[in-house]
């Protein structure tokens, strides 16, 4: 067991490495992290371009996580990392693995896929079709995947092996796309926003990141950290952080007032509301959040500071709203600005 002012200074430590890789986005690190330490996975959407595979593969660096093998779980081995390219003809087995046949024993033998490790970076994940996105989001909920009858833990406590995903999309929906449905999407814990730049001076000191060298600033990130620290946090956060019932009673008036039954007025902007598991999410997430600032109680300002990536992809914002915003947001802004309105409306009934 470690205590959670080591939660909070490996934490720091972590975000700081990010920060020498990645410029900007202060509230993507941080999802990241919660997410992590609170054991779920995270869905990394934007453009291409802004930095979502880097985010990730620095964190996997972070944690002197690589490409090879890395634990052995069972006689099974798990990599550190591994980054699968989400396209139409993937197949299930691409990512789970499968029964091979091995002519010389004349005997099936199991090939284990890329699902077999602590990181994986599942890319453009909506363009594979609704099949291999299931098998992904089945292995990511029940952490555990069964081939040819036979079932293996993708995790296990006493080896330090944690199971992490971090899928990317792009908002934009091309042809030849699937959108991951409302369903699938709940079972990540964070869909983390990853706009552009915010400022000239950021986008500035992108390029200088990038001016006098040939290789990717990341491969220069030293380890912080072990894997099995990520596993050891996860249970001081879990049993260390309290969380107060005015939190629990915060929690739940925000996501019920997502809810057009129950509150009329959010019909503006939602069509469906948060269910139970997002509140579960939200607190969830809300003691990871508490523990990287170093408090073994939550409190509102935690729920507020994870609210939007947390809540974000568990609404389904009113279409009508989002094609009258859509002239002065583009597309996709559209829809992130109505959600943001929506989820600031249910806030301000929450905190009142
Ligand atoms: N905010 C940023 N800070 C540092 N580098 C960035 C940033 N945004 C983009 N880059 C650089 O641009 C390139 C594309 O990044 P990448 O992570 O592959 O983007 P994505 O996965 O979103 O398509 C990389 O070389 C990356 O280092
Ligand atoms: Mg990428």
């Amino acid at each position: 067991m470690i205590e959670l002012d080591e939660v909070r200074e490996v934490g720091a430590a972590l975000e700081r490495g990010l920060s020498r890789v990645v410029v900007g986005y202060a509230e993507a690190k941080r999802m990241l992290l919660v997410s992590l330490l609170a054991g779920g996975h995270v869905l990394l959407e934007g453009v291409p371009g802004v930095a979502k595979t880097t985010l990730v593969k620095a964190l996997a660096r972070l944690l002197g996580l690589t490409e090879g093998v890395h634990a052995n779980v069972g006689g099974v081995p798990h990599r550190g990392f591994a980054r699968v390219q989400f396209t139409p003809d993937l197949m299930p087995s691409d990512i789970l693995g499968s029964l091979v046949f091995n002519p010389a024993t004349r005997d099936f033998e199991v090939r284990f896929g890329p699902v077999f490790t602590y990181f994986l970076l599942a890319d453009e994940v909506n363009r594979a079709v609704p099949r291999t996105q299931s098998a992904l989001l089945e292995a990511m909920q029940e952490r555990q995947v069964t081939i040819g009858g036979r079932t293996y833990p993708l995790e296990s406590g006493s080896a330090g092996k944690f199971f992490f995903v971090a899928a990317t999309q792009n908002p934009v929906e091309q042809e030849g796309t699937y959108p991951l449905p409302e369903a699938q999407l709940d079972r990540f814990l964070a869909r983390i926003v990853v706009e552009y730049p915010a400022t000239i001076e950021e986008e500035r000191r992108i390029y200088e990141l990038h001016m006098k060298r040939l290789t990717e600033p990341l491969e220069d990130l030293e380890k912080v950290a072990e894997p099995g620290w990520v596993v050891l946090a996860r249970e001081a956060v879990a049993a260390g952080v309290e969380v107060p019932e005015e939190v629990v009673a915060y929690a739940a008036k925000l996501v019920r007032a997502t809810r057009p039954p129950v509150f009329p007025p959010i019909a503006e902007y939602f069509e469906l509301g948060a269910s139970p598991r997002a509140g579960i999410a939200l607190i969830r997430a809300a003691k990871a959040h508490a523990a990287l600032r170093g408090s073994s109680v939550v409190e509102e300002v935690d729920a507020k500071a994870v609210l939007f990536p947390v809540l974000n992809h568990r609404v389904v914002p009113n279409l009508e709203k989002v094609v009258e915003e859509e002239p002065s947001q583009g597309r996709f802004g559209a829809r992130y600005k109505v959600i943001r309105e929506g989820l600031a409306l249910a806030e301000r009934v929450a905190s009142q």
